[in-house]
């Protein structure tokens, strides 16, 4: 990471899916959520990204907005492409799923940055590895569970990333 950009003693998290207004945007949100809970919102940098630019500047999909409210958790950011810089500036890029990762894997190739790539869901007690399906084509259903897997990968992820929290 390059501490100049985000300052020293800081975490920068850069959660990834394909559009980023569905599940990206959750994943942002209910992180900065447990976070801030935890006290550690000066240490952490969190943001989001899609792999692909058809919702540019959009506000997240009104379902994964709902959902969010209904669990007390506000959704605040705007849609961006990742861009070869993300590399540099993240400690970690977390993709929803393993076609997410694969395009992550090409895209830091040339990039040349050294951001820490993972799966959200190599985090998730409940399903280790597995992919946060997509849930923009179906019905309501979907953006529930998928904010129950979210929610249990991004507890899971700060614990462990607290330790590097308790040593700088
Ligand atoms: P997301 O869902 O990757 O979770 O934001 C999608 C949103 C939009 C599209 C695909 C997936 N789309 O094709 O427009």
């Amino acid at each position: 990471m390059d501490s100049s950009t985000v300052g020293p003693n800081r975490t920068s998290i850069l959660f990834v899916c394909l559009g980023n207004i569905c599940r990206s945007p959750m994943a942002e949100g209910v992180f900065r959520h447990l976070v801030g809970e935890a006290g550690l919102t000066d240490r952490f940098e969190i943001d989001s990204a899609g792999t692909g630019a058809w919702h540019t500047g959009e506000p997240p999909d009104p379902r994964s907005e709902e959902t969010a409210r209904r669990h007390g958790i506000d959704l605040t950011s705007t849609a961006r492409q990742v861009e070869l810089a993300d590399f540099d500036r993240y400690d970690y890029v977390v993709a929803m799923d393993r076609e997410n990762l694969r395009d992550l894997r090409a895209l830091r190739e040339t990039s040349g940055g050294d951001a820490s790539l993972h799966l959200l869901r190599e985090f998730d007690p409940d399903g280790t590895g597995e992919d946060v399906p997509d849930p923009y084509y179906g019905g309501p259903h979907g953006f529930e569970s998928m904010y129950h897997m979210v929610r249990r990968s991004c507890e899971a992820l700060l614990e462990h990333l607290r330790p590097d929290e308790r040593s700088s």
